[in-house]
């Protein structure tokens, strides 16, 4: 997995107050929420022997370990150990090991990497979707490692093969492109012509008309974040969330704002 970038890895609505266990990126992590709203993120393991965190509860904004009750910040610090006293001195080699963390568009993200950049700047989504949308979710875990998924979700020449019968279907097998349209350094947007053969051989990108604005497309923004737009009402995204080497939680959302009525959307 490619180190040092923002991941998305949970949905907003999955973290409350108190501790949650999740596998991410290979690890057990445990995330929780504070009483501003502010979540953190910590590896789920008890420097102390090695107890799931999330398994204990959160006091006053601490993680507490269910095991002898220490008490870890959101820096790691460990805060409290009952067993010391309340006046104890704590050991400052007991800490535990912490992910930065960004929440917004009810997506959180953490950094996976080390050391943690001093300008660490916030993860970017896409521009187009503002709160005039709606949206509504679902997750799909495939077994399969999350850079096979992006793979599969750009890989557009599938479409009339496999899914001949729904998205890929009228026979139009022929695929002029596909054109690919840098949008800074994190992402891309990639489409294609598809066409019934007629016996001209497929064009290149060097050989296509830009297409017109508001057309659909497929965009992908590092390193697992990815958007099929298909009207300006109406786009498909995925985060393609790193389990562990062999599987990947799909978050899929869909996005319209052709109906602003909460329950129809
Ligand atoms: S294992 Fe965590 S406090 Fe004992």
């Amino acid at each position: 997995m490619i180190r040092n970038q923002w991941y998305v890895v949970l949905e907003s609505s999955e973290v409350k107050d108190r501790p949650i266990g999740v596998t991410r990126m290979g690890e057990k992590m445990v995330f929780w929420r504070e009483k501003s709203g502010r979540v953190r993120a910590a590896v789920d393991r008890c420097p102390y022997r090695g107890v799931a965190l999330s398994a204990g509860k959160v006091v006053q904004d601490h993680l507490q370990c269910p095991f002898h009750g220490f008490e870890y910040d959101a820096s790691g610090a460990c805060t409290r150990v009952p067993a010391y006293g309340r006046h104890g001195v704590i050991p400052r080699a007991l800490r535990l090991s912490t992910y930065p963390t960004y929440e917004a568009h009810g997506f959180i993200w953490i950094w996976w990497g080390n050391p943690v950049p001093q300008d660490l700047q916030p993860p970017e989504f896409f521009d187009n979707l503002d709160s005039s949308y709606e949206w509504a979710s679902a997750q799909d875990l495939w077994n399969v490692h999350y850079s096979r998924v992006v793979e599969n979700q750009l890989d557009v020449m599938h479409l009339p093969f496999v899914h001949r019968n729904t998205i890929g279907r009228g026979n139009r097998t022929v695929v002029d492109g596909p054109v690919v349209v840098w949008k800074g350094e994190q992402r891309f947007r990639i489409y294609v012509y598809n066409r019934v053969d007629d016996g001209r051989p497929a064009r290149r990108a060097a050989e296509l008309a830009p297409k017109p604005e508001g057309s659909q497309y497929l965009e992908f923004l590092f390193p697992n974040l990815w958007q099929n737009y298909i009207t300006d009402k109406v786009s498909i995204v995925a985060a393609f969330v790193p389990v562990d080497e062999e599987h990947t939680l799909l978050y899929l959302r869909f996005y319209q704002r052709f109906n602003r009525l909460p329950v129809l959307g």
